[in-house]
């Protein structure tokens, strides 16, 4: 099979995800979008990584800025996914939301399984993307909710295995 944008698309969309929300600030301005392209990379130091489109409104605001925060969403926030990954209406994506501000300024959403609050410490190439990598300086954490996944273009919940 030839490697085409469709052909990862289709084994890639495959792959269980969990859903976050991106969130960055540059001065006053605030913005995020919904992520599934976010992933752990070091405990010592503490780094993270999430991939930007280069066509995203919100990658100008994490490389102006330099900061970001990964909101994990809940199980119950499909609703907000949608509305952050939406191109309708994308200036009011924080309307009637009542979030907070993180340390380094990001916004902190309500309602996830916890947020990492980072500084970007380095900013690679990664073809249509841009890899922001993040050094952690805060953490929050909501025990006790389940994680929204995303699995062919699909919501989902993580059943556990009887055996
Ligand atoms: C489940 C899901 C996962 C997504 N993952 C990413 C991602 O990892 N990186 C990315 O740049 N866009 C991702 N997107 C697309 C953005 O959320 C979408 O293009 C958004 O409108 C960008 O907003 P902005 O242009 O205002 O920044 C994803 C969308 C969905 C629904």
């Amino acid at each position: 099979m030839s490697v085409t944008p469709d052909a990862l698309k289709r084994l890639l969309g495959r792959r269980a995800a969990s859903v976050a929300i991106v969130t960055a600030r540059a001065g006053e301005r605030v913005h995020g979008m919904t992520v599934t392209a976010f992933t752990e990379v070091s405990l010592e130091p503490p780094l993270v990584l999430v991939c930007a489109d280069r066509s995203s409104n919100t990658h100008p605001v994490i490389e102006k800025g330099g900061v970001f925060a990964v909101n994990l969403l809940a199980q119950d926030q499909a609703a907000l996914s949608n509305r952050f990954a939406s191109k309708q209406d994308e200036e009011r994506r924080f309307e009637g939301v009542a979030w907070e501000t993180a340390a380094t300024g990001a916004p902190i959403l309500p309602g996830t399984l916890g947020a990492l609050d980072c500084r970007v410490v380095a900013a690679h190439d990664g073809g249509d993307h841009v890899i922001y990598v993040g050094r952690i300086e805060a953490i929050r954490c909501a025990p006790g909710r389940e994680p929204l996944l995303y699995q062919s273009g699909a919501y989902g919940a993580f059943t556990p295995r009887e055996s």
